[in-house]
């Protein structure tokens, strides 16, 4: 059975971006995909620090913290959803740690890596216009394609800024068709 695994970068519960993520997740799961989902927030996730020991402990990352949890969690899916709000344009700083963190898995010597898994960005931002994802967007792609991720159509939700605004608009038919197609 095909595993999906969503991974929440927004600290508010019950915003934008876990509402989409949510369902998402439903409509993947009425077709059959088993799900689960990753709260960032309330972990301890440093970001890299250049030390270049990846795997030197047989891990990933020698820094001890949450993200081994995050990483086997990774490891075990079949799918991945990165739901992040738009912070200054760019990744939450709760979801900027596992992409620095990803750093292990460009190694020639890595004990595992994620290639062959699928990545689908689900995003949210206060901004009217929708350009406003390019960085974020530009970021996740050229980072999929280093990873050897296969990336899917992104779903990028602008103009919602108060947790709830995204349940007025397209927003969430647009979550049901991503989700129907993972
Ligand atoms: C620290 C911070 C930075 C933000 N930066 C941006 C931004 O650069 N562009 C934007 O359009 N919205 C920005 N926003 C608004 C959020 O992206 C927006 O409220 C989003 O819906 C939050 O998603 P959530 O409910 O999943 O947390 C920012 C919000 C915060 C708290």
């Amino acid at each position: 059975m095909k595993k999906i695994l969503g991974i929440l970068g927004s600290p508010r519960k019950g915003g934008n971006s876990e509402t989409l993520t949510e369902r998402v997740l439903v409509c993947a799961g009425e077709r059959g995909a088993m799900t689960d989902v990753i709260r960032l927030q309330g972990l301890k996730l440093s970001g890299c620090i250049d030390c270049r020991k990846c795997w030197s402990r047989g891990s990933p990352c020698v820094i001890d913290d949450d993200m081994g949890k995050v990483h086997d969690r990774i490891r075990e899916a079949d799918v991945l959803v990165f739901a992040s709000p738009l912070y200054w344009y760019t990744w939450s700083s709760q979801m900027k740690p596992v992409w620095d963190r990803f750093l292990p898995f460009l190694h020639d010597e890595a004990g595992w890596d994620l290639k062959g898994k699928k990545a689908v960005l689900v995003a949210t931002a206060g901004d009217d216009k929708p350009d406003a994802f390019n960085g974020m967007v530009f970021s996740f792609r050229t980072s999929c394609e280093l990873l050897g991720l296969d990336h899917m159509e992104p779903l990028l939700a602008h103009g919602v800024y108060e947790a709830g605004d995204v349940n007025r608009g397209k927003w969430l038919e647009m979550a049901v068709k991503t989700g129907r197609s993972l």
